[in-house]
Order: C-alpha cells, then sequence, then structure tokens
C-alpha cells in the first residue's frame, strides 16, 4: 500500500484589480481573447488564495506549523497584493499579463522558499479562486522535490 500524504492548507483572501491586455497584440485582437476583463480601467475582484503545504509529519504532529503559514501570507504576502493594482503596483508581476493562472504561478515563486525554510515540508499546491466559479490551480511537477 502506498503511504498516504499529508497536506495542510491555509486560506486568505485579498481584492485587486487587474486588465487583461497583452500589448504585442492590437487592440482589437485583445478585446477579442480577453473580452471584458480587456476593460481599458480595469476590473476588480476579490480573490481567494489556498495554499497547500504537504510533508512528513514529525513528532510534533504537524506538516508545518499552520501559524507561520498564515503569518507568512499575511504579514509577507498579502500586503504586496491587497487593494492593489496587479499591473501597476506589484513587482513580481511586472511584465506579467495577470490571469489568474499567471498570478497563481507567480505567487508560488514567491512562497516556494520560505516556506521550505521552516523545515522539511514543501509547497505542494496553490488554489487561487477569482469567484465563486473560476479557480486555478498550480501543482508540484514531477521535478519539483516535494517531501
Ligand atoms: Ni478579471
Amino acid at each position: 500500500m502506498p503511504e498516504p500524504i499529508v497536506e495542510i492548507a491555509h486560506s486568505e483572501e485579498f481584492s485587486a484589480s487587474h486588465r487583461l491586455h497583452d500589448p504585442a497584440l492590437s487592440d482589437e485582437e485583445n478585446r477579442a481573447l480577453y473580452g471584458l476583463c480587456n476593460n481599458p480601467n480595469g476590473h476588480g475582484h476579490n480573490y481567494e488564495l489556498e495554499v497547500f503545504v504537504r510533508g512528513p509529519v514529525p513528532a510534533s504532529g504537524m506538516v508545518m506549523n499552520l501559524t507561520d503559514l498564515m503569518r507568512l501570507m499575511r504579514e509577507e504576502l498579502l500586503p504586496r497584493l491587497d487593494h492593489k493594482h496587479l499591473n501597476h503596483d506589484v513587482p513580481f508581476l511586472e511584465g506579467i499579463i495577470p490571469t489568474a493562472e499567471n498570478i497563481a504561478l507567480a505567487i508560488w515563486k514567491e512562497l516556494e522558499e520560505p516556506i521550505a525554510s521552516f523545515g522539511e515540508a514543501r509547497l505542494s499546491r496553490i488554489r487561487l479562486r477569482e469567484s465563486r466559479g473560476n479557480w486555478v490551480e498550480v501543482q508540484a511537477g514531477p521535478s519539483t522535490p516535494t517531501a
């Protein structure tokens, strides 16, 4: 029997605005591709960010202290995203078209090392909900070392 894998998760919300627009395309092509999300002055979302961490269950009984994960998200990450315009205000999103996929990938890069610094647990999944019905997930790939 394969060993069960244990994941813990913490979720936080943030509000941000964005505009989906590819400068390599014409205005008409952008409107056709991104529709309402190409609105010139942007639009907002209440995002829900869920961060999953995977690892062995040590003597403490905790894959990672959820308080540490919560603090990392609340104190280090969210102040850089909450009530920001994702096209203009966030250095780690610079030059990126802020689709949910791209935002989640960029958040992955921001959180991967800080999470690993706490011990053996590793970032395993990020789920970013842009609305109740729409979300994206980024998962550790086969070459990503997970505990
Ligand atoms: Ni949008």
